[in-house]
């Protein structure tokens, strides 16, 4: 079965990925995992990472000669900033004091911070922010974009796009070749329509200026899934489940929809389900596809649809009430440094949590292709 880990701390040394199950002869590029690893860290509304460092991975293992080999693929992305916390994030013992002097003890609502304190029992919210934060989602899109070649190696492609920024929203109707060039046209928003990306920047921009943050919504979109992946047989084979669940592990995502899941909630039968039509050239085949490419937790052979709802990034540079977990006075969480909006660049990890769903289905059912 695929499968993979990851590890690492937002300033720790680095962050390590191992892929087990890549079949062999699978052609990858390194140059296509760090453009993927770049689209992660550019866009409007991100915090400034990315101008203290640029991530490139590091193949450990598992390729030789540019193609997989079927052993593990071991991966690493070095942490440039880590050399600026190196006392506060070292893995030698410490003294009291040093430890004392770097702990965090404000947490933030909407993080994991007290949740994570209250499960372990840490004195110091820095033991949980460090790895719960979305910098571990670098590992994520090194690992997809393993996935995604496997996947263009049987001609499915996977891309997203921007459609709501707070809410400002997308009203147009766009095809897959629309999707799959906004990040060339639009790496900031990475919105079809400049018009709306022009209003979503804008509310960004002001949103910063307010010293508040905003949420929205990604659509991602697989092209040429072919019928039968996934299964109705057992709950947990069903691929609309496995797809949720892999979507919303993103960070602040709130709902997955898949297709027009939630407009359907509120129709009737006739316009929500697809009608199914035959010719000899096509085979089967529908002429809308409000099911998002999934009936009954198996592809349909149309393209897979998901939407993922982001919440509004829960760190504010105006900070929101809190208690210190050591005075239990009333305080203001602390504050990392942080983006405002991190829809824009979010879409690619959803991409990479797809194509891993849809490659480790997709090896299930043709086996080691
Ligand atoms: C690519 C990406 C970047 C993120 N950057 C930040 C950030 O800079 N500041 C922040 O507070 N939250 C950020 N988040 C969201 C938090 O990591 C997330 O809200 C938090 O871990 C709590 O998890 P939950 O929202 O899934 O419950 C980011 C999320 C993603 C997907």
């Amino acid at each position: 079965m695929l499968r993979f880990l990851t590890a690492g701390e937002s300033h720790g040394k680095g962050l390590t990925v191992i892929i087990e199950g890549m079949p062999a002869g699978v052609p990858i590029s390194v140059d296509y995992i760090n453009e993927e690893l770049v689209k992660r860290q550019k866009g409007a509304g991100s915090g400034g990472r990315m101008l203290i460092e640029k991530d490139e991975v590091e193949i450990l293992s598992g390729i030789r000669f540019g193609k997989t080999i079927a052993s593990p693929i071991s991966m690493i992305i070095w942490n440039k900033d880590h050399k600026n916390w190196g006392e506060k994030m070292s893995y030698e013992k410490q003294s009291g004091e040093v430890i004392h002097s770097a702990r965090v003890t404000e947490p933030r609502p909407g993080h994991v911070d007290l949740p994570g304190v209250q499960k372990y029992g840490f004195d110091d919210v820095r033991n949980v922010l460090e790895r719960a934060s979305a910098r571990e989602t670098t590992a994520r899109v090194a690992a997809g974009a393993v996935f995604k070649q496997l996947l263009q190696r049987e001609g499915i492609e996977i891309a997203s796009h921007t459609i709501q920024i707070g809410d400002i929203t997308l009203d147009k109707d766009y095809t897959f070749d629309d999707i799959r060039k906004t990040y060339e046209k639009d790496p900031e928003i990475r919105c079809i329509d400049p018009a709306i990306s022009q209003k979503m920047k804008q509310l960004i921009e002001k949103t910063r200026k307010e010293m508040n943050t905003l949420g929205g919504v990604v659509e991602i979109w697989a092209e040429n899934v072919p019928a039968g992946l996934g299964s109705y047989v057992h709950w947990d084979r069903k691929i609309d489940g496995q797809i949720a669940q892999a979507l919303m592990s993103v960070q602040s995502v709130k709902a997955v929809e898949i297709g027009s899941g939630v407009s359907a909630a509120g129709a009737v039968g006739s316009v929500v389900h697809d009608e199914i039509y035959y010719d000899k050239e096509n085979g089967y085949y529908r002429k809308t596809n409000r099911a998002g490419g999934i009936e009954g937790g198996v592809t349909n052979g149309m393209p897979v649809v998901a939407r993922v709802y982001h919440k509004p990034i829960s760190t504010l540079y105006k900070p929101m009430n809190t208690i210190d977990i050591e005075t239990k006075e009333q305080v203001k969480a602390t504050v990392e440094r942080s983006d405002i909006c991190v829809v824009p660049r979010a879409g690619v990890v959803s991409e990479a949590m797809l194509a891993y769903v849809l490659a480790r289905n997709f090896l299930e059912r043709y086996g080691e292709v």
